[in-house]
């Protein structure tokens, strides 16, 4: 028993953000712009965030004194190039200093160098239906290229397949990640020229290891549906994880299932136990998700590097994060390569439109931003401390 819930010595564990749903003020990224929009349909704008461009520091103290070991972060493309070609050494100074900063408090960082924001001047000439997106971004990266000397864990791009839906259509335009549209093949394939170019960059550093991390959504084929479950799921999840066979890890980032019907998603079940932003309680989708990276990819390296749940109890985001480790850890005794768990999220943070559905281990004040480690915090550290699930719950 003891056996099979122990991790492996070099597992990696960690918690995840995202620079606009942490930092506050992004003003120039194509976000800020449809927050501020006439007839906006954001119930609410991300203003400070968790004002952790100024407290990333405080944050990243607090993850490396509850035990976990890496922090994953990304780099707001919009504050390093605000206007097209014009390019921010501050700025680049700042994001040297939040890897110092994990140096400093012995946590390992993975730098996501995408995730979801895009400059505004970048939506505005078609964000990722142009096609000379992919030389706009390697252009951004191998400006970003010094500060990352001596970083291993490289996330080219957050959930692809999210860019697909929300950016479908050709007018660059984002969508409500809650009513997703139908995935564009164009969009689909210039994203990955974009993933392919700047990984070829960052690989000329031999030390260096990249990938970029998928949405794993747990297709569920309802009986007879098995054909139109492999079709909805192709340009959703089954593209992106196919064209990551020739990374050096693939990004699992599981939350949920999907039910599959004849025409398509179905409705959660009504009976189903729901997290607070109506996704199905669901912590299985980790160990399934893990297993559709491995078999698609051919055996690439899994990183989990998101996972969790939006809820106001924190007993049940240990319940859920416990479940979700037992699920995957089955499946790395059948054999699949796991790297590592990063919980989604490190803060309660801007949860693209609202500041209600909490995922954090660490509460945060609205008004004085005052942080507060959650139990949920204490518990996974501890399980990185000591690689062992069983570990006592506070
Ligand atoms: C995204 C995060 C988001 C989380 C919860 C992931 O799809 O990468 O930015 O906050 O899911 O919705």
């Amino acid at each position: 028993m003891t056996g099979a819930l122990q991790f492996p010595d070099d597992f990696i564990w960690g918690a995840s953000t995202a620079a606009h749903q942490v930092e506050g003020n992004n003003i120039n990224s194509n976000w800020w712009v449809r927050e501020h929009a006439d007839g906006t349909d954001i119930k609410e704008p991300s203003g400070d965030a968790c004002d952790s461009y100024h407290r990333y520091d405080e944050d990243i103290s607090l993850l490396a004194n509850s035990g976990l070991q890496m922090y994953r972060f990304s780099i707001e493309w919009a504050r390093i190039e605000p206007e097209e070609g014009c390019f921010s050494q501050a700025e680049l100074m700042h994001y040297a200093r939040m890897i110092e900063s994990c140096r400093a408090h012995g946590v390992e960082p993975m730098v996501t160098l995408h995730h979801f924001t895009v400059p505004r001047w970048f939506a505005a000439k078609g964000g990722w239906s142009n096609p000379s997106a992919p030389d706009l971004f390697v252009r951004y990266v191998r400006f970003v290229l010094p500060i990352l000397d001596g970083v291993t864990w490289i996330c080219t791009i957050n959930e692809p397949n999210m860019v697909a839906m929300t950016q479908g259509g050709e007018t660059g335009e984002d969508m409500a990640a809650s009513s997703l549209p139908e995935p564009s093949e164009k969009i689909a394939r210039i994203i990955l020229q974009a993933h392919l170019q700047a990984s070829a960059l960052l690989r000329q550093d031999k030390s260096k290891r990249v990938g970029w991390s998928v949405a794993a959504q747990a297709f569920h084929a309802m009986p007879g549906c098995e054909q139109e479950t492999s079709d909805y799921a192709y340009w959703r999840e089954t593209f992106f994880f196919e064209h990551a066979a020739g990374d050096d890890w693939v990004g699992v980032q599981a939350y949920l299932r999907t039910f599959i019907g004849k025409h398509g998603p179905l409705p959660v079940p009504a009976e189903a136990e729901k997290t607070k932003n109506g996704w199905e309680y669901f912590p299985p989708a980790l160990g399934i998700g893990v297993q559709t990276a491995w078999n698609l990819t051919g055996g690439v390296p899994v990183f989990v590097t998101e996972n969790g749940l939006a809820t106001d109890s924190d007993a049940r985001r240990i319940d859920y994060t416990h479940d979700a480790l037992l699920g995957l850890k089955k499946a790395m005794d059948l054999g699949i390569d796991v790297l590592g768990y990063l919980h989604w999220s490190l803060l309660d943070n801007y949860e693209w439109g609202s500041y209600d559905p909490t995922f954090g281990l660490i509460s945060v004040d609205r008004k004085t931003f005052k942080r507060t480690p959650k139990p949920s915090l204490t518990w996974l550290g501890q399980v990185a401390r000591t690689g062992m699930l069983n570990v006592p719950r506070p």
